[in-house]
């Protein structure tokens, strides 16, 4: 028997990466397909693992269709998947040309775009906070004239991820600032057509999770539930997971149930979901919003440390249409915290980072010294991660906490760093300031 062959829309990023070198180790022939600038920015392990890679013009979505169906039939694909959620809608219409395992390629666009799913949430009865599409920044101005919008309220884009451009407004005054951030937010990947809709969203109270999920031929397993850790205030970055979440019984069954409905309503019937809800006082569930593929923020790396789940195997089972082992092998706990810094400026040091050792399986600074940073109000701005891993919850619990309590990340002042090409400006040497992260 041949081994399976893949093809990943795909396998650069941390979850991609897993998924390619899983494939890999398991003897299948692993293909990618990406566009021709982030395939040049492809390490050299990745390159040596691929047997092949489709250079595509992904901002153009018909014509990437076509060169991706033609590619996964060239090579005698017998599985195409991804991990990354802006190539979700691309993927089901592909496996669904191919006759492949995927979602419904008709609705697969509802677990990208927040605007579409929160028509597809209406539609289905999934418990969701109220949300209204606006095409203009008159539509805000109108809605808060006739006194429709209550505070707080969250404005996002349509089409965002990473908590780039989600706004919680508490004050009037920051209404239209928070538009403004909403519609300039930077769209997307790979040039794919951007949604310019801004949503207005009422805002829920309580405590975040995620649910990691696989569905196969429409019957869904639940993996996990994974607490966030936030940031407070405007904007909302998470700063930690912790996985599996213990919710009473009856709670986890209501938060099944609603994150099975969205499930559902955006038609994934083959593979991964990442379904963010919030749950309140009361224990009731708002579904804040689904993504066809698994978390990021290495909850698929939380996973394997603390219930021994290969989450990589079990996407590569599902797309090529095998069951997968989802149960979990032990009961452990593991828990990520991510550093951020505490203002704009340069990164000095950062200093009291742990040893990666026994029960602190990663550590893992991302953003060089020197580079320029900026306080999280975005996924994307935290600066590296360590994990924590143990038997024992509130053990695991303290022993970040106490670890975070010793890092400190040094910056710079926020004067602008000297541009290349521009005239040194003379003036005071730079101040420091030293914060605990975060
Ligand atoms: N309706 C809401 N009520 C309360 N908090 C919200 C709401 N919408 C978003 N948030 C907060 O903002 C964060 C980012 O918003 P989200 O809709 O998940 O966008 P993204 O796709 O960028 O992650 C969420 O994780 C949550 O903390
Ligand atoms: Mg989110």
């Amino acid at each position: 028997m041949r081994a399976p062959r893949i093809l990943l829309l795909e396998a650069a990023g941390p979850e991609s990466g897993a998924i390619a070198r899983t494939a890999a180790a398991s003897g299948y022939q692993v293909h990618a397909a990406t566009d021709p600038a982030t395939h040049g920015a492809y390490g050299a392990g990745l390159r040596r693992l691929l047997s092949g890679c489709l250079l595509a013009d992904l901002s153009r979505p018909e014509r990437a269709l076509k060169d991706i169906v033609g590619y996964a039939r060239r090579i005698g694909a017998d599985a195409v998947l991804t991990a990354n959620e802006y190539l979700t809608p691309l993927l089901a219409q592909a496996c669904a040309e191919l006759g492949l395992p995927g979602n419904d390629p008709d609705r697969a666009t509802a677990a990208r775009d927040k605007a579409a799913m929160s028509e597809a949430f209406a539609l289905h009865g999934v418990a969701a906070p109220r949300t209204r599409v606006l095409a203009s920044e008159d539509d805000l101005r109108l809605l808060r004239a006739a006194g429709e919008l209550s505070l707080p309220y969250v404005i996002k884009p349509a089409d965002g991820a990473g908590s780039a451009g989600v706004t919680v407004v508490n004050d009037p005054a920051s209404a239209a600032g928070a538009w403004h951030a909403a519609a300039r937010s930077p769209r997307g990947m790979y040039g794919l057509p951007p949604d310019p809709r801004v949503l207005v969203q009422d805002y829920v109270e309580g405590t975040e999770y995620s649910i990691e999920s696989i569905t196969r031929h429409g019957t869904t397993t639940h993996l996990c539930a994974t607490r966030k850790t936030v940031t407070p205030g405007a904007h909302r970055v998470e700063v930690g997971h912790c996985l599996p979440a213990a919710l009473p019984p009856a709670t986890e069954r209501a938060v099944h149930q609603e994150v099975e409905r969205a499930i559902a309503a955006v038609g994934i019937r083959n593979g991964a979901s990442h379904t963010e809800v919030i749950v309140d006082r009361d224990r009731r569930c708002s579904v804040i919003e689904i993504g066809a593929r698994l978390g990021a923020g290495h909850i698929g790396i939380l996973l394997g440390h603390a219930l021994g789940i290969d989450p990589w195997t079990a996407l590569l089972d599902t797309a090529l249409d095998r069951p997968a082992h989802l149960a979990p092998a032990r009961r452990a706990y593991a828990s990520v915290r991510f550093l951020t810094s505490p203002r704009t400026g340069r990164l000095v040091a950062v200093t009291g980072l742990p040893k990666e050792g026994p029960g602190v399986p990663a550590v893992h600074l991302r953003t060089a010294v020197g580079q320029t940073v900026g306080p999280a109000q975005t996924n994307r701005r935290r600066l590296g991660h360590f994990i924590v891993t143990g038997p024992d919850p509130a053990a695991v619990e303290r022993q970040a906490e106490q670890i975070l309590a010793q890092i400190t990340v040094v910056v710079d002042s926020d004067r602008p760093p000297h541009r290349a090409g521009s005239p040194a400006v003379p003036g005071p040497g730079p101040e420091r300031e030293a914060t605990r992260a975060p």
